[in-house]
């Protein structure tokens, strides 16, 4: 049944909200999911919503948003139906050409940012830049670095450089390129990647929201590891002496990215945990 009859013939915001959380079955973060796709049809910030819950809505309002809800009940990611997403201190334009910046990525940039001197010039490379994401955390908090981003996805680095060039981050710049191919040999200080890493033999065990991502942004060989595989191995030649490569990864492929790393010659390797205290991130230096 559409909400608007569930609310009311004349919907208020409050009736709206009211209601499409209801439909929603009360699940957690629906209220707070329901507020931000009304606030964005009424291009308003969600404390508006409740400054004036009377405020009355006419029915193309209630249409596009009723048409928001059920594209978000079908698992469509807020981010897609809104266009934009918030990653580190950053609010990002985000299309469905690319993965949804995910919190636990804010690992990758907290670790990086350990090994990045804030007074010197710096060359870092992000690999499968995707919005942009960690490339416009790490531009925005070292200014002196220069960060070079590439995906080989032509719509992610058009958006890559789009954020970029909104956020106002001169100091960062997005390529097309197959991972290091397009990247000259000894010329970095750090490389991050948070490249495609879930197993093809785990798709039909995944959550089915993933559907709508881009399978590219996800899907790595079999076992997931095919694309760390290329990074982990190509990235040693790019990086100058001492210089450091840390990769993102899934919770249970934190042994065997620690042996890639070490049977390439890496030195100081060390995985980092997220949030829920898995394993996430290896980093390990190029001692050559
Ligand atoms: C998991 S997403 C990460 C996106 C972004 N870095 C983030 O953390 O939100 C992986 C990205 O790798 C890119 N990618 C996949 N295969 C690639 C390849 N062979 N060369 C370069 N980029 C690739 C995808 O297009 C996608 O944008």
């Amino acid at each position: 049944m559409p909400i608007t009859e569930l609310a009311d013939a004349r919907a208020s915001v409050g009736t709206l909200l009211s209601s499409a959380t209801h439909k929603l079955g009360n699940a957690p973060g629906a209220r707070q999911d329901v507020e931000t796709l009304l606030a964005h049809v009424l291009e308003v910030r969600r404390t508006a919503l409740y400054l004036a819950p009377e405020r009355p809505l006419d029915e193309n309002t209630s249409a596009t948003f009723e048409q928001l809800l059920d594209a978000y009940i079908d698992g469509v990611p807020i981010a897609y139906l809104t266009g934009w997403a918030d990653f580190w201190s950053l609010r990002l334009e985000i299309t469905s050409a690319v993965l949804v910046p995910r919190p636990d990525t804010e690992i990758l940039v907290a670790s990086a940012l350990d090994l990045i001197p804030s007074q010197t010039d710096t060359t870092v490379i992000d690999l499968g830049t995707g919005s942009g994401a960690v490339a416009a955390a790490l531009a925005q908090e070292r200014p002196q670095a220069f960060v070079l981003a590439s995906d080989r996805s032509a719509a992610a680095c058009a958006l890559a450089q789009r954020n970029f060039k909104r956020l106002e981050l001169p100091n960062a710049n997005a390529i097309r390129a197959d991972w290091m191919r397009a990247i000259a040999v000894g010329c970095g200080e750090l490389i991050t990647a948070n490249p495609p890493y879930i197993g093809l033999d785990e798709r039909p065990s995944l959550d089915s929201g993933l559907r709508h991502e881009p399978q590219d942004a996800l899907f790595s060989g079999r076992d997931g590891l095919q694309d760390l595989r290329i990074i982990i191995s190509a990235a040693a030649s790019r990086l100058r002496k001492d210089g450091w490569l840390l990769v993102e990864h899934g919770y249970e492929q934190g042994r065997a990215v620690r042996e890639l790393f070490r049977c390439h010659g890496y030195a100081r390797i060390e995985t980092l945990r997220d949030l829920n205290q898995h394993e996430r991130v290896t980093r390990g230096c190029w001692p050559k």
